[in-house]
C-alpha cells in the first residue's frame, strides 16, 4: 500500500500520459520509409488550396500563370514548413527541460520524451520536403532565430505549452484541409497526413498541462502571459511566409507583402486556422476582453 496518495490532478495527469503513450505505440510513422521521396513532383499541382495562398484573388495573382500560381503555393508551403521546423526545435528544447525538472519514472515525463521523438522525425520529414521542392533553405528569419534563442534563456514552460497549442492547432487546421483536398500535390499531402495523426496527441498533452499551470498563476503573471502569447503567435504567423517566397516567384517583395496584408482571403485563412486554438484560449481566459482586440488586429480572430 502506498503511504502517500498522489493528488487527484497527478492521477489524471498520469492517466492522460499513459493513454497518449499507448496511442503513440499504435500510430507512429517513420516518414523516411513511409513516404516515396523519389516520386516526381508535378509542377502544375498546388501544394495548398488556391484560396489559401496569400495573394489569391489580388491583382498580383492575376499576373501569374496557373503554373506560377502553383509554384507560389509550393514555396508558401515550404516556407511554412521551415517555420514548423523552427517551432519544433524550440518546442523540443522546452520539452527536454520539462523532463529535466521532472522524474522519468512518471508517464508524464516519458510522454514528453516520446513527443520529442515524434518532433525529431517531423523536423527531418519537413526538411526532406523542403529540399524535395527545391526551396532553398529550412532556416527561419533572423528575427525568429533570435526570439527562439530568447526562449531558450527564459525557459517558460507555460509559454512552451501555450505556443505548442497555438502552433499545433493552427498547423493541424491547415494540414487537415490539405489531406481532404485530393487535387493537391501528393507529397505535400503525405507529409500532412503523418503530421496530423501524431500532432493530435501533442495537443492532448499540452492542453491539460496549460490548464494546470494557468490555474496556479496569479493575476500579475497572467497579465504578462497574455501579452507573451500574443507576441509569440504574431511572430509564428509572420514566419509562415518568408519574403523569399515572393522573390522566388519573381514578384516585388514589398508589393506582394502589401497585397497579402490587405487580402481578405488571407485574413480569413489565418482566422480559420487559428479558430480552435483561440476558442480554447478564450474558454480558459487567456484571451480576454482586453487582449481580444489585439488578436483581431493580428488577423487571427473574427
Ligand atoms: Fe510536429
Ligand atoms: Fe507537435
Amino acid at each position: 500500500m502506498r503511504d502517500t496518495a498522489p493528488a487527484p490532478h497527478a492521477d489524471h495527469r498520469e492517466q492522460n500520459a499513459a493513454r497518449l503513450l499507448r496511442a503513440s505505440a499504435r500510430h507512429s510513422f517513420d516518414p523516411l520509409t513511409e513516404i516515396d521521396w523519389d516520386a516526381p513532383i508535378d509542377p502544375d499541382h498546388f501544394a495548398l488550396p488556391q484560396h489559401r495562398v496569400t495573394l489569391y484573388g489580388t491583382p498580383l495573382w492575376e499576373t501569374l500563370t496557373p503554373r506560377q500560381q502553383a509554384r507560389l503555393s509550393v514555396h508558401q508551403l515550404a516556407s511554412a514548413t521551415a517555420a514548423g521546423i523552427w517551432f519544433e526545435l524550440v518546442l523540443m528544447e522546452g520539452l527536454i527541460r520539462h523532463v529535466y525538472e521532472g522524474d522519468l519514472t512518471t508517464r508524464h515525463a516519458q510522454y514528453a520524451l516520446t513527443e520529442v521523438a515524434d518532433e525529431c522525425r517531423h523536423s527531418t520529414m519537413f526538411a526532406r520536403y523542403i529540399a524535395a521542392t527545391g526551396y532553398p533553405s529550412a532556416r527561419p528569419s533572423a528575427k525568429a532565430h533570435r526570439r527562439g534563442k530568447l526562449h531558450f534563456l527564459l525557459n517558460d514552460t507555460a509559454i512552451t505549452f501555450a505556443g505548442a497549442i497555438f502552433v499545433e492547432e493552427f498547423t493541424d487546421a491547415m494540414q487537415r484541409e490539405m489531406v481532404r483536398d485530393e487535387s493537391l500535390q501528393p507529397l505535400a499531402r503525405a507529409v500532412a497526413r503523418i503530421h496530423v495523426v501524431e500532432e493530435a496527441r501533442h495537443i492532448g498533452y499540452a492542453k491539460p498541462e496549460l490548464e494546470r499551470i494557468w490555474a496556479r498563476m496569479g493575476p500579475a503573471r497572467r497579465a504578462v502571459f497574455r501579452r507573451g502569447l500574443l507576441v509569440l503567435a504574431r511572430l509564428a504567423v509572420a514566419e509562415l511566409v518568408h519574403p523569399r517566397v515572393y522573390a522566388l516567384s519573381g514578384l516585388d517583395v514589398r508589393a506582394a507583402e502589401r497585397a497579402a496584408a490587405a487580402n481578405e482571403h488571407w485574413r480569413l485563412a489565418r482566422v480559420d486556422w487559428a479558430r480552435k486554438a483561440l476558442a480554447f484560449f478564450t474558454d480558459l481566459g487567456v484571451v480576454d476582453h482586453r487582449t481580444a482586440p489585439h488578436w483581431r488586429r493580428a488577423g487571427l480572430l473574427d
